[in-house]
């Protein structure tokens, strides 16, 4: 089986190239990915695969497998949407929509996610029970294409009993994916904060209440949010990257904004934090004769790897990979909206080394010169394929 699926793969790898181009050059804004679901639903179903719009610009599809009945179903998850950024490059499948570009790999995933498609359809007659593809939109965009699709029931009828989704890693080379069991991504919320002083002439400070050395005092007072009342065994992290006050030298403005992000990794905690900004930043503010308007925009919940369904996959992947190339990886800060999924059933998520120094092929996500080594493709693509009939034979 892992010989057929590798070879299938490897035929399919010229097909998958072109496909992943096409997304690349077409990419589309979160819940605006219309032509992308329209160009994976005519994939899907010029395969033979049966599939549907769901959410407005999400598709599900299903594989039955022919070898026997089997209630298991398991889902498996690629992200459709594109970022807000202009690509620097000067290959030929550079993004044609100005000020769009898949920064983050999305393409790599609805790419990786077609082929295994295809070649699980192929395989149909090989293995029992059913595979449900979800292509979602929206992960980049709160409230997440996931929460959506959820609420509009894409995880029923049939109910998967476990999900498993994958994301590009440029720090590791293609060719080989990483692991992490339990809490691997951060929930991230944003903190938006409005300072609300007194304005007037610079030289007259007693004549002013200034929202800008007020909020300077509420940045610092926040830290001990992270320094004093958070567990040291719990990572947190509290980053303000916007402090906007538009006075001048001489002119202290009215209010001052602010506005930072909240990540941590359990939820108990995250409403007591949410709590303690609110309480630190008015009674700061109240304090020196100001007043603080505080809005808290919850954002993702922490990613979950449910222990034995991630190393269960961590073995079959060293399976199909060698041992050598699939490792673990470290937590990780970032937010990813496949949280909600698996703070619903049982999931993992996994990444795949993009990466080959070789070809220049090192920038981050979320940079206007990210790409990746497209031998990726069929590795994504393949494993996905072996991980889904390991999954559905236990
Ligand atoms: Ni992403």
């Amino acid at each position: 089986m892992k010989e057929q699926i590798q070879q299938r793969a490897n035929e399919l790898q010229e097909q998958l190239v072109e496909v992943r181009r096409h997304l690349h050059r077409y990419p589309e804004l979160s819940f605006q990915e219309h032509q992308t679901a329209a160009f994976v639903l005519e994939q899907l179903n010029s395969y033979g695969i049966d599939a549907k719009l769901h959410s407005e610009t999400g598709i599900v599809a299903l594989i039955k497998g022919e070898n026997g009945d089997s209630d298991r179903v398991l889902a498996l998850r690629a992200d459709l949407d594109a970022l807000p950024l202009q690509e620097k490059s000067d290959k030929n499948y550079c993004s044609e929509h100005s000020g769009v570009m898949h920064a983050c790999g999305h393409d790599v995933h609805t790419t990786s996610l077609l082929g295994t498609a295809m070649i699980l359809h192929d395989l149909r007659s090989s293995f029992a029970g059913t595979v449900k593809f979800i292509f979602q939109p929206g992960e980049e965009k709160l409230p997440g294409g996931a929460s959506i699709m959820i609420k509009n029931g894409v995880l029923k009828d049939p109910e998967p009993q476990a999900i498993l989704g994958q994301h590009v890693f440029p720090d590791l080379e293609a060719g080989k994916v990483g692991f992490r069991a339990g809490k691997y991504m951060a929930s991230c919320d944003e903190i938006y904060l409005t300072v609300k002083g007194k304005g007037g002439h610079g030289a007259l400070p007693h004549k002013v209440i200034d929202p800008v050395l007020i909020g300077s005092h509420i940045i610092v007072a926040l830290q001990q949010i992270v320094s004093r009342r958070s567990n040291a065994l719990l990572p947190t992290v509290l980053s303000f990257g916007c402090f906007n006050a538009n006075g001048a030298t001489n002119v202290i403005p009215d209010e001052a904004k602010l506005e930072g992000t909240f990540r941590t990794y359990d939820e108990e905690w995250r409403e007591e934090a949410h709590k303690l900004i609110r309480q630190i930043a008015e009674q700061t503010a109240g304090s020196m004769g100001a007043s603080c308007e505080v809005k808290i925009e919850k954002g993702y919940p922490f990613v979950y790897n449910d222990p034995l369904l991630t190393d269960q996959a961590r073995s079959d992947a060293e399976a199909y990979l060698g041992k050598e190339n699939v490792v673990d990886l470290e937590m990780r800060p970032t937010g990813e909206d496949f949280s909600f999924y698996t703070h619903t059933l049982p999931g993992t998520f996994y990444r795949l080394g993009v990466r080959n120094e070789l070809k220049g092929i090192t920038s981050a996500v979320h940079t206007t010169t990210f790409d990746v080594d497209e031998a990726c493709l069929s590795v994504g693509s393949g494993l996905m394929a072996w991980l889904a009939i390991q999954n559905l034979k236990r």
